[in-house]
């Protein structure tokens, strides 16, 4: 039995799939995490809905340390996110799926690790491939016969919003490699990897980027495009759930603080 958990950004508040699961609080030293736990295609499965339900939460506000601790404390071992995001790359526009390979960290305010206490120490996690290879194949193989039009790498920009960019940053991520900007990845990603979890992201694009859109971006906009392609993520996301082949694993996310004693809750 697998023990994966879904993290829904935008958009994807309860994956058609996953309907019927028992929502349980989930209590951490960093606070509650809403989870829906239940089985599917022989898998324990985790969903925690990232904005909260009602999307509540701004992305710089989400309790990240509390959600990957509960998913950690339910046994997790893999991690699929989702993410809506605007491209900074004319080959990825409205629609696509990105499964990503790389990220750039432009958060500002945000705790960053699970190891900022003299209780638990001094921590440096290796993060050269920021997600998960297994992971990243499995992805890939579920959706090469979907019908999704999708982008096997994809370099993630990771910004503190709650705002949108200004044309001129958009200008520079895109000089920097980055070809989409989201406003959650960070510390999602780096908080799983301390927690030697596997974690991959999903990003579908709802929007160009500031200034090359010509249009101001909207909210409103983001959520429309996310309502085209829900129905694309649920059969992913339940695809991904039913994928039990063993992929040969070429990851060492489980072991990532193998120096360090291990991840301890
Ligand atoms: N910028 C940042 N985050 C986003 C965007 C964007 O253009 N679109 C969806 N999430």
């Amino acid at each position: 039995m697998r023990k994966i958990a879904i993290v829904g950004g935008s958009g994807v508040y309860n994956p058609t799939a996953l309907k019927g699961f028992t929502e349980q609080i989930i209590n951490t030293p960093y606070g509650d995490a809403l989870c829906n736990i239940g089985e599917l295609h022989g898998n324990k499965v985790v969903f925690i809905a990232r904005h909260g339900v009602g999307h509540k939460t701004a992305p710089h506000k989400v309790n990240y340390r509390a959600n990957i601790w509960a998913l950690k404390s339910l046994g997790v071992e893999e991690i699929f996110a989702t993410t809506a995001v605007g491209s900074l790359n004319k080959t990825m526009t409205p629609g696509h799926f990105v499964i990503c390979d790389q990220i750039l960290d432009f958060t500002k305010s945000r705790i960053c690790t699970f190891y900022d206490t003299p209780e638990r120490g001094v921590v440096h996690v290796d993060f050269t491939n920021p997600y998960c290879a297994t992971l990243r194949e499995k992805t890939i193989e579920c959706i090469k016969d979907m019908n999704i039009t999708y982008h096997t790498t994809g370099c993630y920009v990771c910004t503190e919003g709650p705002r949108f960019e200004s044309g001129a940053e958009i200008k520079m991520y895109a000089k920097l490699g980055g070809d989409l900007v989201g406003m959650t990845n960070i510390p999602e990603s780096i908080l799983a990897r301390e927690a030697e979890m596997c974690y991959v992201n999903c990003s579908i694009v709802t929007n160009m980027g500031a200034g090359i859109s010509l249009e101001p971006i909207s909210h409103a906009e983001v959520v429309q495009e996310m309502k085209v392609s829900i129905d694309k993520m649920d059969r992913l996301i339940d695809k991904f759930i039913s994928y039990n082949k063993d992929i040969k694993s070429e990851c060492f996310c489980q072991e990532a603080l193998k120096d360090f004693g291990g991840f301890k809750l």
